[in-house]
């Protein structure tokens, strides 16, 4: 064993001595950041999660640990002993600990370090995938160690202050039965029952339901969730909820819980105060910003214009309105001074998202110009200023499609020019809760409807009686809490009627049978008394991101996984043995096809 560590205990950490300390003899412990030969004398700045320390050898001081120090390079582990001296004029503002160096008497290696593929420093410019294939390097960042600190702190806060509330921390299974939150499932095949399947949980949905059955009346948990989709920035294929469930509860129970969770999370992590959380209606943020998740920093709200142009003389308008679409607009205050070329990006993110094109017009002090100024009248100009508040130096902009389409391509324009104008100021925090989601998704095929949320989400009672006659139109008691344009959550009231939850099944296109067999487990735990209920899953992973500033999912995870769902570090997913897959029963095409030949 190491003399230090037999003999020596570590007695600081490398971020914290201070002029005070000067004259301590100390003990060191830490990897070597780097490594600068001084004129005879070695200086090595060593690193550990609390900083970096200067360490000295000078052949005045010990002659004898000079050809050792100079055999140190770059993530070298080793222990120093020394005395911490004052550095005078050379002090390093820089660096906390930037007023003393330790003058090393004793060294001890405990580890060399096979040369890093890139260097541990905050300016990481190596290509992502080397870093994720080394992740253990990575996280030896400062940037990416104070994500996870962040993190870790979140996570605590959470557990105290819910369980200050009164709720219990409760574990459910992650090998299970499919959950529905509309997400393909990851399936893990049984060896016991052969054909058989269990499928990793994509939330505990149905487990913190019937928690509730079970007279629990408070539930939440830091689970980890698991879905197979498409990747995004701000997804990955197994994530973690902070998941929460109350019985005997309306919505605004659930936003005084949140509510207080995330103010108390913003204040302590980031000392941010954050008021009352506005709440807007799915409705109004649609008609306002397009989208269900709205970015409130700024303005640029979308303006229904169909009215107005529904008479114009341009066929692209009028075939969209005639088949029920829409005409929206946005007025780009003092977007008129934008080149043809930037218009042409804006048009172009409207197209990206389907629509089949922008109209748009520049005002000008000598009236509208730009190519859709010839299809409007002065009648219409007129009208269309007044609804859009437009001024000289405005660029207005429309696009006539169906619903979804136009309202994607603007709220995505919306977002795309307030960057462009500069409008979005990133120190803002804009809250709001958004309620009243429609029940089901605006697409439907065969009579045949998809959930919104989930299918245990209740319908709004005042709307129970267009579950027959208009489906579309039923408003559920469902809620997400938005910041900054970042859905961080989403919950629901539960059905706690069972009459309803099978109507709701037939509506969703699963007959008696397959609603038995998907969820029975469920529906036989509801007819045994439930309370009403009702919950919320914050994403964690998101939340730490934006605590932590950052717009990558990756940063804020330990070790995530690639746009692929990869896992470069340890090379999963992996082919496995032939033997496991039989044991497991199962056969792969390659195998089959193999056979064949
Ligand atoms: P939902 O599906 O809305 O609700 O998920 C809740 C929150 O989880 C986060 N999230 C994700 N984060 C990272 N990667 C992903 N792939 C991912 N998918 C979702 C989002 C989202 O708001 N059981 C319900 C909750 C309930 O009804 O109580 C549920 O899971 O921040
Ligand atoms: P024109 O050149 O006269 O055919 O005008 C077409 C203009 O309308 C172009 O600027 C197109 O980008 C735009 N346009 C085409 N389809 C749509 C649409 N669905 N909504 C809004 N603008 C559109």
């Amino acid at each position: 064993m190491s003399k230090f560590l037999k003999e020596w205990k570590r007695s600081h950490n490398c971020g914290e001595l201070r002029r005070d300390d000067v004259g301590a003899t100390v003990v060191l412990m830490g990897w070597v950041q780097n490594y600068r030969d001084h004129g005879g004398c070695i200086f090595v700045d060593l690193r550990d999660r609390y900083g970096l320390t200067q360490v000295k050898f000078d052949p005045a001081v010990a002659e004898a640990l000079l050809a050792e120090a100079d055999r140190l390079r770059p993530e070298w582990v080793i222990a120093v002993r020394g005395q911490v001296v004052d550095r005078g004029s050379n002090e390093n503002q820089n660096l906390p600990t930037g007023a003393i160096e330790v003058e090393a008497t004793e060294l001890d290696i405990f580890n060399p370090s096979k040369t890093p593929p890139f260097p541990i420093s905050d300016r990481a410019d190596a290509n992502e995938n080397l870093r994720l294939k080394y992740r253990y390097l990575d996280l030896r960042r400062p940037a990416l160690q104070e994500k996870l600190v962040l993190r870790h702190k979140a996570a605590q806060l959470t557990r105290s202050y819910l369980s200050d509330h009164g709720f219990l921390e409760l574990e459910t299974p992650i090998l299970s039965k499919s959950t529905p939150e509309g997400a393909r499932d990851y399936l893990v095949p049984s060896r016991v029952h052969p054909g058989q399947f269990y499928a990793l949980p994509q939330s505990p949905q149905t487990f913190k339901q019937i928690f509730m059955v079970a007279g629990y009346d408070r539930y939440f948990q830091i689970c980890r969730c698991f879905r197979d989709e498409d990747l995004r920035a701000d997804r990955q294929p197994e994530f973690t909820q902070i998941d929460l469930e109350m019985s005997f509860v309306g919505p605004d129970d659930i936003f005084d819980i949140v509510g207080g969770l995330v103010k108390k999370l913003w204040r302590e992590c980031i000392g941010v105060e954050i008021g009352e959380i506005p709440v807007l209606t799915y409705q109004e943020s649609m008609d306002r910003f397009g989208i269900d998740r709205p970015d409130m920093r700024f303005g640029l709200e979308l303006k229904d214009v169909g009215d107005i142009v529904a008479n114009a003389d341009f066929q692209v308008f009028r075939r969209a309105l005639e088949s029920g679409g829409y005409v929206k607009a946005i007025n780009g205050k003092g977007a008129a001074a934008l080149s043809r070329a930037e218009i042409d990006r804006l048009a172009e993110v409207c197209t990206r998202y389907g629509a089949k094109g922008m109209a748009w017009v520049k005002v000008q002090d000598d009236g509208w110009q730009g190519p859709a100024a010839k299809y409007f009248d002065d009648a219409t100009k007129s009208a269309l200023s007044t609804r859009l508040d437009a001024a000289p130096g405005d660029l207005l902009c429309f696009v006539a499609d169906g619903f979804k389409v136009c309202h994607d391509a603007l709220a995505n324009l919306r977002l795309a020019m307030g960057r462009k104008l500069g409008l979005i100021d990133d120190a803002a925090w804009r809250w709001t809760w958004v309620t009243d989601f429609p029940l089901f998704e605006e697409e439907s095929d065969n009579g045949r409807y998809y959930s919104k949320h989930h299918p245990f989400t209740s319908p709004n009672p005042e709307d129970l009686h267009l579950l027959t006659s208009d489906p579309n139109k039923v408003r559920s008691v469902a809620y997400d809490l938005v910041v900054n344009g970042v859905e961080l959550g989403g919950g629901s009231i539960r059905i706690h009627d069972q009459q309803v939850q099978k109507q709701i099944f037939s509506l969703l296109g699963l007959t008696a049978d397959e609603a038995e067999a998907k969820f029975g487990f469920l529906l036989e735990a509801l007819s045994f008394g439930t309370p009403p209920h009702g919950g919320l899953a914050l994403g964690m992973d998101r939340l730490v991101m934006m605590l932590a500033g950052t717009d990558a999912i990756r940063e804020v995870i330990a070790f995530p996984k690639t746009q692929k769902a990869a896992d470069l570090m340890t090379g999963s997913p992996s082919p496995v043995e032939l033997p496991q897959l039989d044991e497991l029963h199962i056969r792969t095409l390659r195998q089959s096809s193999e056979e064949l030949e």
